[in-house]
């Protein structure tokens, strides 16, 4: 009877096994032959019902049974394990006669370009590059440049103010501030860095571009030097023939300032489309250092001087590769990025 019975299961199992097509099929197999309800286990539970001198006889029969079955799907589970992996191996050949993958590579922003060229002259004048923060406190950003309270440029309508105090800096000369602070003297540093102002944008503006400060300190400055240093700069930027040309101007961190012009590197001066008709090109804001600001920054005037410039590093950068609009700078197009 048992021996019927067990002869049932085990066929039946057997088919099952056949049956699977895959690893969880066969575990369901498993489950329903052999688990704790499974019906091996329902066979060795009814052995109560069997004398007991034949009990050792139907266990040895219903353990063979158990063994097979587990035999069977043994073989079943490496018979499939074996196919999936060979159909892995069919499936994922590597060709390696196929041409290499070009890993995609970016290009240099026009930006950075025109920034590396311009730390490339300073350096080469033993200026160092150094760099301040873009959150900034109203203090470095106006008060200790001689800008007072109530200059325009403090108008929330210019500035990001986070709160009274702090704010996004709209200029980098505040790195001057840091930089005299930190009581080591003489000074020759560039210091370039993202500033932010409150402009809608257009071909020619936008709320965040970039400036690089200039500031040397030292005993006899003059402003010649200031004029001989700059004329250099704008030499080695745009060509040896380039002109400069000073324009006095107001600036409430340098006294005297100006304005620093370059004669148009299209025309040579003559005067072209590119320069508007006027044969010079505006490029920086110059200056030597206020002695109030020295003063400031714990610098005695009687004895130090300095000088000072700010550079837009868009404006160098759109003038140098003739791009007509600032905003092509910004939308990071790779057909763009790629002409420079
Ligand atoms: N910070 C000025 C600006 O944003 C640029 C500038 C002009 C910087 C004259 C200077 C300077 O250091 O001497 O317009």
């Amino acid at each position: 009877m048992i021996k019927e019975t067990l002869e049932k299961i085990k066929s039946e199992a057997q088919a099952r096994i056949k049956d699977s097509a895959n690893l969880e099929d066969l575990n369901d197999v498993r489950v329903k032959f052999l688990g704790k309800k499974g019906e091996l286990t329902a066979v060795l539970k009814g052995m109560k019902d069997v004398a007991a001198e034949e009990r050792p006889k139907v266990g040895a029969v219903v353990n063979e049974a158990r063994e097979e079955i587990e035999e069977a799907l043994n073989n079943a589970r490496l018979a499939l394990e074996k196919s999936v992996m060979e159909n892995k191996l069919k499936n994922e050949k590597i060709d390696v006669t196929l041409p290499a993958k070009k890993p995609i590579l970016g290009h240099r922003h026009p930006n950075q370009i025109a920034l590396e060229e311009i730390e490339r002259i300073f350096i080469g004048l033993g200026y160092e590059v150094v760099e301040g923060p873009e959150v900034e406190r109203d203090y470095y950003n106006f008060e200790a440049l001689n800008i007072p309270a109530d200059h325009p440029a403090k108008d929330e309508q210019d500035t990001f103010y986070i709160t009274d105090d702090i704010l996004l800096r709209t200029q980098t000369s505040g790195t001057q501030v840091h930089e005299m602070e930190k009581g080591r003297l003489p000074i020759r540093m560039i210091s370039p860095g993202r500033v932010f102002r409150s402009d809608e944008v257009d071909a020619t503006h936008s709320p965040s571009f970039h400036q690089v400060e200039g500031l040397l300190i030292d005993k006899e400055v003059s402003f010649s030097d200031l004029k001989g240093t700059l004329a250099e700069f704008a030499k080695e930027l745009f060509g040896a023939d380039t002109k400069v040309k000073f324009r006095p101007h107001h600036f409430p961190f340098t006294e005297p300032s100006a304005e620093m012009d370059v004669s148009c590197f299209k025309c040579g001066g003559k005067g072209c489309r590119f320069c508007k008709g006027e044969g010079w090109i505006e490029i920086l804001g110059c200056g030597m250092v206020h002695p109030h600001v020295l003063e400031m920054s714990k610098i005695d005037p009687l004895q130090y001087k300095g000088f000072a410039f700010g550079v837009g590093l868009e404006r160098i950068a759109l003038l140098k590769y003739e791009i007509d609009d600032m905003r092509l700078l910004y939308e990071n197009d790779e057909r763009f990025l790629k002409q420079f």
